[in-house]
């Protein structure tokens, strides 16, 4: 009814779309996210992080064997972004399940294995039967949700809400940021008795208490990313290279593009370039390579040269002030963005991918909100 056209314009104020009103909310939803659990430290106390639903339980994540880390979609894209520091921070083995496939290999799951729970809604019918077999096998499990007295937050043993506030775009944008801040909260929180990481910590702690502000800078980008739209409208395939912290990146931007704008995109672990995806490339696919600064940028700067030797038509994204080292042969388009912490870089990167797969999709004159064929959660099997 025009009733209900008019209630929906309301809610999505000044946007055209609830995903980009989402898009612009992150500065918001990540300070919520992060409101009253960061505690400074002093002369005698290091800086932590507070998370009231886990403090009882982190002794038994310490001392799992093994932690899995189980969701779908952008969910899983979010774990796999922390990966690496939950491995770094509490040095116990992490290894990524996608809830349907767990449940395909019934895969052995033990009492010593703690299993946490990524999911958006709480509802996604996988990652709750993912759920209830890992509990009848005696696992400790944990869930990382953002509906309060959802499925999957009243299932698990303990677990942290992202506090992100209600999202309803299909498509997931603010949830995913906040996905990441608490997974990263979750690994200094589990690492948090470790004298050799101190400062580690407390530089990322440092770094989440900026990342609102920083998130704000990105989104300046919007502009960019709209131009870069206009030149991606009528391709049939877009790449995105990735590694390190930003593999994730490239599988979650290439999921936003392909769910919103109906264009195939896949997102390719630059590690495994040679053993395949280089024979794809030639002048016409557009690539974009995630080469921002971290530890494994040298590695995407020789990923750079070895793509354009192939005279691929690259779009990269690097840090602030980078462009000319990152490609000193020039680039069809480069993405500058600001730089932070390593292990949150992924909140910053994946935001300019946000604005180019939803100006894509305006421009594509597809639906945003609702793509064709999906649903927002997905309660079915
Ligand atoms: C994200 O853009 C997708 N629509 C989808 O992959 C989603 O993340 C997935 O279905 C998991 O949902 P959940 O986080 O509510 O469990």
């Amino acid at each position: 009814s025009t009733l209900d056209m008019e209630v929906e314009q309301i809610k999505k104020g000044n946007y055209d779309h609830f995903m980009q009103k989402e898009i612009y909310e992150q500065p918001e939803s990540l300070r919520t996210t992060l409101r009253g659990r960061l505690i400074p430290g002093d002369h005698f106390k290091a800086k932590g992080v507070l998370l009231g639903g886990l403090k009882d339980h982190l002794r038994t994540i310490r001392r799992s064997r093994r932690i899995l880390f189980i969701g779908c979609g952008t969910s899983y894209h979010a774990a796999l972004a922390t990966r690496a520091l939950v491995e770094e921070l509490s040095e116990v083995p992490v290894t990524m399940e996608i809830a349907s496939d767990l449940l395909d290999r019934r895969a052995p799951i033990y009492r010593e294995d703690t299993a946490v729970f990524v999911s958006q809604s709480g509802e996604t019918a996988d990652t709750l039967q993912a759920l209830e077999y890992a509990k009848s096998h005696g696992a400790l499990c944990v869930g990382i949700t953002n509906m309060v007295g959802s499925a999957i937050s009243r299932g698990t043993d303990c677990g942290v809400h992202i506090n992100a506030g209600c999202e309803i775009g299909v498509a997931s944008t603010k949830a995913y940021t906040s996905q990441i801040a608490v997974m990263t909260m979750l690994a200094l929180a589990v690492g948090e008795d470790s004298i050799s990481t101190r400062a580690r910590r407390e530089a990322i702690i440092d770094c989440l208490g900026e990342l609102p502000g920083v998130v704000k800078k990105v989104l300046q980008l919007d502009e960019k990313m709209k131009e870069l739209a206009t030149t991606l409208v009528e391709e049939q395939s877009l790449l995105l290279f990735g590694r390190g912290y930003n593999y994730a990146t490239a599988l979650e931007g290439a999921l936003k593009v392909k769910e919103l704008a109906l264009m195939h995109s896949e997102g390719i672990l630059a590690g495994e370039m040679k053993h395949g995806p280089l024979a794809l490339v030639d002048e016409t696919l557009p690539i974009i390579v995630i080469a921002t600064r971290d530890g494994t940028c040298s590695k995407q700067q020789s990923v750079i040269q070895q793509l354009q030797a192939r005279k691929g038509r690259l779009i990269v994204m690097c840090s602030n002030g980078d462009a000319a080292t990152m490609c000193p042969n020039g680039a069809s388009y480069v993405i500058e963005v600001p730089q932070i912490q390593d292990c949150l870089q992924p909140i910053i990167n994946i935001i300019p991918l946000q604005l180019l797969a939803y100006h894509l999709t305006v421009l594509r004159g597809f639906n945003v909100d609702q793509p064709r064929n999906l649903a927002k959660s997905v309660t079915t099997e």
